[in-house]
């Protein structure tokens, strides 16, 4: 069921939450499907309704850096990138603490020493985050594999029934999923995301390295993902028989869907996933994308764009 998103629906969604129930809520990046981290069997459901494999973790979304300090070990790398990015698109993935390793169930780290963190800077989140006083572990509130949620009717179209309640909180603003950053046991970056890399490698004072190059566990990254039901051709100039095309920049033909006639690329990450499900929606056999530049936000949006494009 869909709500619009005011005092008083925050309060009954965070008492659904503390009762164990599924919340799917607006942040930044994308909607979310929320759980209370610390009942085992709230976090089983969010598995459930998405049909999620059960060894990929889940992000636990907090308050503040304080409430982060009580779960995650920070060391003065993690401690300055969450001082300058919270709230915001950013995910640290840092080693639980012992103490918090009885409280969070071993769902949301599918048994890992580590757990990823993040304070969403979406109002909505923030005011459910603290009417709920629990962290909340939350994935992209989508069929697993699929595209994520910008709007409280993706979730509705992909969840339904499954959901206890959907706040709606208008689209989301990044469009895209949060970076993913581990600093144990050495700093990769695992998913590019909403913070650009830039401004992370900026701070830390050194070019981050895939987590490939580094052997730190990435369980969630798999080859296909974002998947729409269309097949995907990236670098596309145009589109060939049975195919719709996703243009960019002001080069697109003037008929087709333009992630940024401007070639934003804040626009275009924000129209992403609302688009390729409209596009999808039409039935195509599959969708040219046009070339989008890798710097700064476009690092994930194509990244995105090769997932959804990757054999499944
Ligand atoms: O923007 C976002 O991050 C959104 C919103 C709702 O906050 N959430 C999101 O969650 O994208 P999800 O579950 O779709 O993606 C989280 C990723 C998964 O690929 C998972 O494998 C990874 O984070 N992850 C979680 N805990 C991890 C850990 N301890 N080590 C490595 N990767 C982890
Ligand atoms: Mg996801």
């Amino acid at each position: 069921m869909i709500v619009t998103a005011n005092e008083e629906t925050i309060a009954q969604a965070a008492r659904i939450l503390r009762r164990g129930g599924l919340v799917a809520f607006p942040t930044e990046t994308v909607y979310g499907l929320g759980a209370d981290a610390t009942n085992g069997q709230a976090v089983a459901r969010i598995f459930e309704a998405k049909g999620r494999p059960r060894f990929n973790p889940l992000i636990a979304h907090v308050a503040d850096l304080a409430a982060a300090r009580d779960l995650a070990d920070f060391g003065d790398a993690a401690l300055a990138l969450a001082t300058k990015f919270w709230p915001g698109p950013l995910t640290l993935v840092l080693p639980l603490r012992p103490g918090a390793r009885t409280r969070i169930s071993e769902l949301v780290t599918a048994g890992l020493d580590t757990l990823a963190v993040r304070v969403p800077a979406h109002p909505i989140a923030r005011r459910l985050l603290a009417a709920a006083g629990v962290p909340i572990a939350a994935p992209s509130a989508n069929i697993s594999g699929r595209v994520s949620p910008t709007s409280a009717r993706h979730v509705e179209e992909d969840l339904g029934p499954a959901v206890d309640m959907i706040l709606d909180g208008g689209p989301a603003q990044t469009g895209l999923e949060s970076t993913i950053l581990a600093l144990s046991p050495v700093p990769a970056l695992l998913r590019p995301g909403g913070q650009p890399r830039e401004e992370i490698e900026a701070l830390l004072g050194f070019r981050l390295q895939d987590y490939r190059e580094t052997g730190v566990r990435a369980p969630g990254q798999l080859a296909s993902h974002y998947a729409p039901r269309a097949t995907l051709r990236l670098n596309a100039k145009s589109a060939g028989p049975g195919e719709l095309l996703l243009g960019f920049g002001p080069r697109a033909p003037e008929g087709a869907l333009n992630l940024s006639r401007s070639g934003e690329l804040r626009e275009a990450a924000a129209n992403l996933f609302a688009y390729l499900r409209a596009l999808d929606a039409q039935g195509p056999a599959q969708i040219a994308v046009m070339p989008i530049p890798e710097a700064g936000l476009g690092e994930a949006i194509n990244d995105r764009l090769r997932r959804a494009s990757a054999p499944r």
